[in-house]
């Protein structure tokens, strides 16, 4: 599917990760040498996306700046001869086009994602959530994309999770209608694992349509005064169709602490440069702590 379109909120105050979070948005801290963000920016690129609508809020425009040009800094890597770091810098600032709408209040990720209505257009439109980093090849969210073109729904992403884990997600309930593919038929936010109707959490990774903001536009705040994604996406199932998928590659929760340090050991141990180094250097660790 010709998927030009994506929203990124990142609106949210990244309470899971303060202090660190409280100045610095959680999105741009860094995962070995890029900020978390840019990693699923490059998926959505990989994808064919063009256009990044970033829904940011006070204090994060810091986000819109990483992928804009820095020619200051540009000029002053140019006049020291620093080739190498001048084309990093400009690769990124050249990447994707980029749209910054507010979300005045973090009133939930459907409300997030209703804050983009206005510059998406009659076509369907890539989410991601700058949380969920998948490593893979192909872009996780090209198969959600797909899927998306053959079918004309929307399309969610979902991940097998133990059932003592699936309380911390959405859940989906449906038919698998082919390998790794299953229509819709409920959506539960963050279940009871005694009451989950499986065991097939969504991941931060969705293809919409104009019929998911219309359900979004009238979904009532929760009881915790949020708009949620998964609300306005089971008011869509009215409508018609939606589809869910299992996605290649390798996924990290950069939201959570302990995730975002397991995201960091194995992009490190991956790195072609810090790999080899950096698994020397874990094993000098385990060594040294075996013998204390
Ligand atoms: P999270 O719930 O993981 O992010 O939402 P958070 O609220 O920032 O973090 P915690 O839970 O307090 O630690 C997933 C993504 O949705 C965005 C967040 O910025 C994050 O990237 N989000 C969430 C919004 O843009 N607006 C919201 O109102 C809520």
């Amino acid at each position: 599917m010709n998927l030009r379109r994506a929203v990124f909120p990142v609106a949210g105050y990244g309470t899971r990760f303060l202090p660190a979070s409280k100045a610095i948005p959680k999105e741009l801290l860094p995962i070995v040498d890029k900020p978390a963000v840019q990693y699923v920016v490059e998926e959505a690129v990989a994808a064919g996306v063009e256009t990044a609508i970033f829904v940011t809020a006070e204090g994060k425009s810091a986000i819109e700046d990483h992928f804009d040009r820095n020619l200051r800094l540009e000029t002053f890597l140019a006049e020291r001869g620093k080739r190498d770091l001048l084309d990093v810098v400009r690769q990124v600032g050249a990447m994707v086009q980029v749209v910054a709408v507010r979300q005045k209040e973090a009133l939930g990720l459907g409300h997030a994602v209703l804050q983009a209505a206005p510059v998406l257009g009659d076509e369907p439109f890539a989410v991601l959530l700058g949380d969920d980093i998948i490593i893979g090849q192909p872009p996780a969210i090209g198969r959600l994309a797909e899927l998306a073109l053959e079918t004309g729904a929307p399309v969610i992403a979902v991940m097998e999770v133990s059932p003592a884990e699936i309380s911390h997600y959405g859940c989906i309930a449906g038919e698998e209608v082919s390998a790794g593919v299953w229509r819709v038929r409920d959506l539960v936010e963050k279940p009871d694992p005694a009451h989950a109707p499986s065991n097939l959490a969504i991941i931060g990774r969705y293809v919409l349509t104009p019929a998911v903001l219309q359900a979004l536009a009238a979904t009532p705040p929760d009881r915790g005064g949020e708009i949620q994604l998964t609300e306005g996406l089971r008011r869509t199932l009215a409508t018609g169709p939606v589809y869910a998928c299992t996605f290649p590659g390798k996924r990290f929760d950069a939201g959570n602490k302990a995730d975002f340090l397991r995201a960091t050991v194995e992009i490190a141990l991956d790195h072609p440069e810090l790999g080899a180094g950096f698994r020397r250097m874990l094993e000098d660790l385990f060594v040294k702590a075996e013998k204390t």
